[in-house]
């Protein structure tokens, strides 16, 4: 396979980068500056939004998986906001571009959107019928700003005129990963210092994926040409905010959690340097889709991914 990544230096990228490099596809990661990255993996230079010399990568290309986008992990500034809207949609935007006016464009485009685009519920969210965000009326208002940023990021995709290349945005739940500054890492220290208690009652689901099931899933995808349009990226059985820190504090041999309330989550999520959304809308994905198209999850619950992420958690070398 030729498999070009756009945004392929981040987490997710890491994690698809090792897998195609293990098995012997021949990847090409787009990123704004020159970086050595595994061996085996070429790198090519894009801005991420204007078209250059970087397009030709997508000639004969089988599929390309973009994930480019300012980290959401951060301030909900309007200068934050701004960039993590523009990257995404100018991404994507000049993306189709390249496919359209590629003579050889590849079979099969998967983009980064995210579970953020549904409602704030404590029901399922399926692909076909979940409740789209941004109308909801208990809410903070700025919430309805990342639900934004999901629909043009989707209708980019949408408007690109690439009649030859099938398109799956990928509405990703949090992408759980042993590596070291990933969202993982911090509800795991959360967990180890006794603070990974129920935020402003708990009762609020949280949805996630385990990173071994986000690359089988974008392979299944790849193997399954008749799959387009929005696919929910979860594990099946999401727990409430309560249970899915009570799982890992366990996985981690810390049976005690201090509660928080709605302002101690906002306090904390500003030290942190991120915003406390991440840790109070209620997000509970199906991913129907998947399951329907006979996707068998390796992790399709939290306790049994908890203890094999703690595990491997511990088995990295100290920095
Ligand atoms: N990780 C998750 O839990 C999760 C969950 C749902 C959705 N997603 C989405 O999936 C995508 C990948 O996630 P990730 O965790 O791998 O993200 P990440 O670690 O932040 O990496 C994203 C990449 O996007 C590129 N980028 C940043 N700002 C950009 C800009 N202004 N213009 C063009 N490219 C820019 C960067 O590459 P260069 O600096 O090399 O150009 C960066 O490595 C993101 O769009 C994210 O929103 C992630």
């Amino acid at each position: 396979m030729r498999i070009v990544l756009p945004g392929g230096t981040g987490q997710v990228g890491a994690l698809l980068r090792r897998a195609c490099a293990a098995r012997g596809d021949d990847v090409v990661v787009l990123s704004r500056r020159p970086e050595r990255l595994e061996p085996g993996v070429r790198h090519a230079v894009w801005d991420g939004r204007t078209l250059g010399p970087w397009a030709a990568e997508l000639e004969g290309a089988d599929a390309v998986v973009n994930l480019a986008g300012r980290t959401v992990n951060c301030r909900y500034t309007d200068t934050n906001l701004r960039q993590m809207m523009d990257s995404r949609v100018d991404s994507t935007r000049v993306l189709g571009q390249a496919v359209a006016a590629a003579a050889r464009p590849p079979a099969t485009w998967l983009q980064m959107s995210t579970a953020t685009i549904y409602a704030d519920t404590r029901g399922p969210a399926h692909e076909e019928d979940g409740e789209i965000g941004g109308e909801e009326p208990h809410v903070p208002l700025y919430w309805e700003y990342s639900v934004r940023i999901a629909r043009r990021w989707e209708q980019a995709l949408e408007e690109a005129d690439t009649p030859a290349t099938r398109k799956v945005a990928l509405r990703a739940a949090m992408v759980m990963t042993p590596d070291r500054g990933g969202v993982f890492d911090v509800l795991s220290t959360m967990a180890r210092l006794g603070l990974g208690g129920p935020v402003a009652g708990g009762g609020q689901y949280v949805s996630w994926i385990h990173g071994d099931d986000v690359v089988r899933a974008l392979d299944f995808l790849l193997e399954h040409p008749e799959l387009s349009g929005p696919v929910n990226l979860a594990a099946p059985h999401p727990l409430t905010q309560a249970e899915t820190m009570r799982v890992l504090r366990r996985a981690w041999g810390r049976p005690v959690g201090l509660p928080a309330s709605r302002w101690m989550a906002r306090a904390g999520a500003l030290a942190l340097r991120t915003d406390a959304e991440l840790l109070l809308k209620s997000r509970r994905v199906v991913p129907g889709r998947l399951l329907g198209a006979g996707f068998a999850f390796a992790h399709p619950t939290w306790p049994d991914a908890a203890a094999d992420l703690v595990a491997r958690r511990r088995a990295l070398p100290r920095p």
